[in-house]
């Protein structure tokens, strides 16, 4: 059984900002409605949410696209004036660093020392590497054919939608109005509707930094209404997305059935984590456990498919399973507690259900296997080992604390084992041999892969998928590419 810490809930943290964001004036939604987000740690309701829908929708997209007319404040402003404003919302979120992580600890159930170590200053990392680069973005001189003068500009794609997951609230808002914003674009964000929080509480500091009415507007609400409506708007030029691979499909489809508006997608995975038998036992166990449970196991780049070689494919269960029930689960305000509850009865009982499910095809329970406790959406930190690779919870993503051990022999076959997924995001490999560390990261078909160590991110570092894991990447120079158009202009002489 893994360890229940039971100290008493406590934050002082007020909740500032519930409503919807347009125009820099914060407004009730059209129709009323409001819903509730809820605190995953005991099922309590934390605030009642202004409800975004269609109605909501089309006046921020006014507000975005008066906000990116060509005579407005923001498109007359340089680059270094975005880069200064994107550095004052990094100030401002540094400043309130505190009350920004115990929100998202209280809204997405993540430990609040864990939002603070990890979180939060990669959020403020992001803003501040594209608070860099919003005065160097910038085209070339071409030297083509004949007597012209030809050269590209990177103009920005206009108004974007952003629709953002749970798991890493704050983290994929900076992923994704950072660049948006370093490239002039404006936006229309919604969060999701189980972390809305601290979204909106950044949304005030936003409207502090002084970035002009439009620029930014936040919309919290349910996915196929609100995302619904992003999704098929005649007046959106592009829709960012990061969420399940089921949903990216409905986005895409809704986009070319609309105006083809332009798409980028961040979807799941079940990523290979390759453990060979000359790896630092060690380093290999810790590092394999943190790929899979760190934030409840809710990563995108979950290393959920534990390749072990043979060899040592014993001593590497057992261990595992040791470190798995070490794992400290309760209280997300406790600075003793690793793991905190599951976001919400939805994906609890989806984690659940999967754990029964690798009980039922007759994989091996090594550690976890159940709820802890009967209040708040805790899971068992779980080791299922003797894994086939044709098995349900080797093959689909489940998003939570359970983590599948699987054995190989020799590389080659491991290699095709590896790529035989429909998603293609991340990949990892623990060796001290440098050249099969290498053969393996040029084979496996993702858009990551880390080499005796897991889910390093940096701003600078680009991240996306192959395959069905999405479209386009993340972060980086490279991230400035999917929020710039390119513009060719050719002048005679
Ligand atoms: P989801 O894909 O339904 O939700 C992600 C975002 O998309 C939310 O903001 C949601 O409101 C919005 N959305 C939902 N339906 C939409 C629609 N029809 N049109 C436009 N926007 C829509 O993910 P959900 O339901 O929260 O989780 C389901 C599974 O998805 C998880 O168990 C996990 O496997 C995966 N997931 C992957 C994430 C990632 O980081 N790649 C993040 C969250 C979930
Ligand atoms: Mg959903």
């Amino acid at each position: 059984m893994a360890t229940v810490l039971t100290s008493a809930q406590s934050s002082d943290v007020q909740i500032k900002q519930t409503k919807i964001l347009i125009d820099n004036k914060w407004v009730d939604s059209v129709s009323g409605k409001t819903f509730e987000t809820i605190n995953p740690a005991t099922g309590e309701v934390l605030a009642s949410v202004a409800e975004a829908d269609a109605a909501d929708v089309d006046l921020a997209v006014k507000a975005a696209r008066k906000a990116f007319n060509a005579k407005s404040a923001w498109r007359k402003m340089s680059g270094s004036e975005r880069g200064k404003l994107l550095n004052k919302l990094a100030d401002l979120i540094e400043k309130h660093a505190e009350e920004l992580g115990t929100l998202e600890s209280l809204d997405n159930g993540k430990p609040r020392h864990v939002a603070m170590a990890a979180d939060i200053p990669l959020v403020i990392a992001c803003y501040r590497y594209y608070a860099g680069w919003a005065d160097k973005i910038q085209g070339k001189t071409i030297p083509i054919n004949g007597d012209y003068f030809c050269y590209t500009r990177h103009e920005p794609v206009g108004v974007v939608a952003q629709i953002i997951p749970w798991n890493f609230p704050l983290l994929m808002q900076a992923w994704k109005l950072a660049p948006a914003l370093a490239c002039g674009n404006t936006v229309v964000m919604k969060p999701a509707e189980q972390t809305p929080l601290s979204a909106l509480r950044v949304g005030e500091l936003i409207v502090e930094a002084g970035f002009p009415e439009g620029v930014v507007n936040l919309l919290p609400g349910y996915g196929p209404t609100a995302g619904g409506a992003l999704s098929r708007h005649m007046d959106i030029d592009k829709v960012a997305f990061t969420g399940s691979t089921e949903v990216g499909k409905i986005i895409m489809k809704a986009a070319a059935d609309s105006n083809l508006k332009r798409v980028t997608l961040e979807l799941g995975g079940k990523s290979p984590n390759i453990v060979l038998a000359d790896a630092n036992m060690d380093e290999a166990v810790e590092g394999s456990h943190f790929a899979l449970f760190f934030n409840q196991g809710q990563c995108c780049c979950a290393g959920s498919r534990v390749f072990v070689e043979e060899k040592i494919y014993d001593e590497f269960v057992q261990r595992s399973a040791e470190r798995a029930k070490r794992r400290t689960v309760g209280n997300p305000l406790d600075t003793k507690t690793e793991q905190g509850p599951q976001v919400d009865n939805e994906q609890f009982t989806k984690v659940l259900s999967f754990i029964d499910s690798g009980k039922r095809e007759g994989a091996k329970l090594v550690a976890g296997g159940d709820r802890v406790g009967d209040k708040g959406y805790f899971v068992a930190p779980t080791v299922f080992s003797d894994v086939k690779d044709e098995m349900k919870i080797a093959q689909e993503e489940i998003f939570g604390p359970v983590m599948s051990i699987m054995k190989f022999k020799d590389t080659e076959e491991l290699i095709d084992r590896a790529n035989k997924s429909i998603y293609g995001l991340a990949a990892a490999v623990w060796t001290r041999d440098i050249g099969k560390a290498h053969q393996i990261a040029n084979n496996v078909r993702a858009g990551t892969v880390w080499v005796n160590c897991y889910d390093v991110f940096d701003a600078a570092a680009p991240f996306g998928g192959f395959k069905q894991s999405g479209i386009g990447r993340e972060l980086g120079e490279y991230g400035l590419q999917q929020y710039s158009e390119i513009k060719t202009v050719t002048v005679k002489l």
